[in-house]
């Protein structure tokens, strides 16, 4: 996964690049900077330049050099009218040549910065943006496979305008890197079957990241988690012979202000338990440990990049949600830490009630000043929302804003959901002191109002991400199989939450 991004800037006619890609924007002319080029090229650049042919989002269009020295060739990325462009708009752009010069053997790319920075963006913003989508653009999970992808992109170089102030965006670009490989980590153990990433591997990945990025590392087996009083957890466990693995890393910086815990649903495996889950699709479900590798993985970058003032802790309950015979069966009985009764009346909502002793956990040992959830909790909210957007839910604004600018910042689609206090009468149990299901109607919402009741008076948001952690179809920047998302969003909202507060 090696892959690296220089910084160039000076004179293009001097430079030289195996290709340069440029944006072409429907009705707009040749860019300053490609003008000189076109000059030293003897028209052939201008020539090409159909705008109303290649504009179009996505499309690609490479030419090469006619001198046989500089640089050997030109390629061009639709981007479609430039009133609509966004960062995100960037990103895909990026995506899509990346995507489509390394199918042609381009190993190395470099991006002439200028001419995409958007309206109202920095130069910076949209550096990264760009080096983002061309690294997770080139993307394939190959491990199991004989015959390998030989077409990997190892760097991505932009290309400067003259005078820009190179040394300051180095920050930004090891931020960038750091966290795009945070991104694809994430993939690939989502993508990971199960008999190849049980809750046991994910304890050793977290050890091995521990070392690799200074972090404290803690995992609690089974019967620790017995003595702790974890029954909602052990309870989805004990259908699988895979052992269960509560997974705690601590980002601890010598001096902090605040602390926040992030807790994610690590299922590597859910049938569905008892209450099992139809055949069709069912082998998506090894990715439904999207939330507990997000945070794992946010927690990674942040060892590397050691922000300042705020201690991270990140817990991950991870295990497998299988119908054996000591399966939880519909109708039984848990308790979390903190006594509460939970009548399970489907043992296919377990993501709940693993991270019900997560919250639980977070809130005691660690005191946070905020916490926040992360699991692919309910097919619900993929109904609600559609695929590519997570749903998020909390009471508190200053929560909520440090989450929507995140997303803004990183194109992670987040959208906010209502906790409805009068729904909770539908999760009142005639047994116990809950139950875990509501309605069907409002799914996704019943979630939320459970993982409420364990969360006391810390400020707390939870993140549905049972839509984006995987996508059925290749994006510009996304290809089929796990996303990757969350780190990029989590880092984000930390140091937004932090400056904010
Ligand atoms: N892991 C699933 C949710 C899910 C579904 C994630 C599809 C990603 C894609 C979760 O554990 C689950 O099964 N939820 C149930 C809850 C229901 C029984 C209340 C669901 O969504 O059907
Ligand atoms: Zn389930
Ligand atoms: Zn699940």
């Amino acid at each position: 996964m090696t892959f690296t991004a220089k910084l160039h800037s000076g004179n293009l006619v001097q430079a030289t690049y195996p290709v340069l890609v440029a944006p072409i924007f429907e009705e707009e002319p040749l860019s300053q900077p490609l003008r000189e080029l076109d000059k030293a090229w003897r028209g052939a650049v201008s020539k090409a330049y159909k705008s109303e042919v290649l504009s179009k989002e996505g499309e690609v269009y490479v030419m090469p050099s006619p001198l046989g020295k500089g640089i050997e060739h030109l390629a061009f990325v639709g981007m479609g009218k430039s009133s609509d462009c966004d960062t995100d708009a960037v990103r895909r752009a990026a995506g899509s040549a990346a995507g489509f010069l390394r199918k042609r053997n381009f190993s190395h790319i470099v991006f002439l910065v200028e001419p995409f920075v958007p309206r109202h963006e920095s130069l910076e913003t949209a550096a990264m943006a760009l080096i983002e989508g061309a690294r997770l653009a080139s993307y394939s999970f190959d491990r199991f496979k004989s015959e390998k992808d030989p077409h990997v992109l190892t760097s991505a170089d932009l290309h400067l305008p003259k005078g820009a102030n190179v040394k300051e965006l180095v920050p930004a670009l090891d931020r960038t890197l750091t966290l795009t490989t945070s991104t694809l980590l994430t993939r690939d153990w989502a993508n990971t079957p199960s008999n190849n990433a049980t809750p046991t591997d994910l304890a050793q990945l977290a050890k091995d990241i521990a070392r690799e990025a200074g972090l404290g590392v803690r995992v609690l087996d089974e019967k620790e988690c017995e003595k702790t009083g974890m029954g909602a957890f052990l309870g989805v466990a004990r259908g699988s012979r895979q052992p269960a693995k509560f997974i705690v890393l601590d980002y601890k910086p010598r001096k902090y202000s605040k602390t926040i815990c992030m807790v994610g649903k690590a299922l590597t495996f859910d049938s569905g338990g008892i209450s099992i889950k139809p055949a069709l699709d069912m082998h998506v479900m090894k990715g439904d440990m999207g939330g507990g590798i997000a945070v794992i993985a946010t927690m990674r970058a942040l060892g590397i990049l050691q922000p300042e003032r705020v201690r991270v802790i990140g817990v991950v309950p991870a295990c497998e949600n299988m119908p054996g015979g000591n399966a939880m069966k519909p109708g039984d009985i848990v308790h979390t830490q903190s006594g509460l009764s939970i009548e399970v009346q489907n043992t296919d909502a377990e993501g709940r009630l693993v991270v019900a002793d997560g919250l639980e956990y977070g809130r005691r040992e660690y005191q946070p000043d905020a916490i926040i959830d992360v699991a692919t909790l309910t097919g619900a909210c993929i109904i609600a929302l559609g695929e590519r957007v997570a749903g998020f839910w909390t009471d508190y604004e200053e929560l909520a804003f440090p989450m929507l600018r995140a997303s803004q910042v990183t194109g992670e689609r987040v959208w906010r959901m209502p906790l409805v206090k009068d729904y909770d009468e539908f999760l009142k149990s005639d047994v116990a002191d809950t139950k875990n299901i509501g309605k069907k109607e409002g799914g996704a919402i019943f979630g939320a109002l459970f993982l409420k009741k364990f969360v006391g008076d810390t400020p707390w948001l939870h993140l549905d991400i049972a839509g984006p952690f995987w996508s059925n179809e290749t994006q510009p920047y996304i290809p089929r199989g796990a996303t990757g998302y969350g780190p990029r969003l989590l880092y984000h909202f930390i140091t937004d939450w932090l400056e904010s507060s």
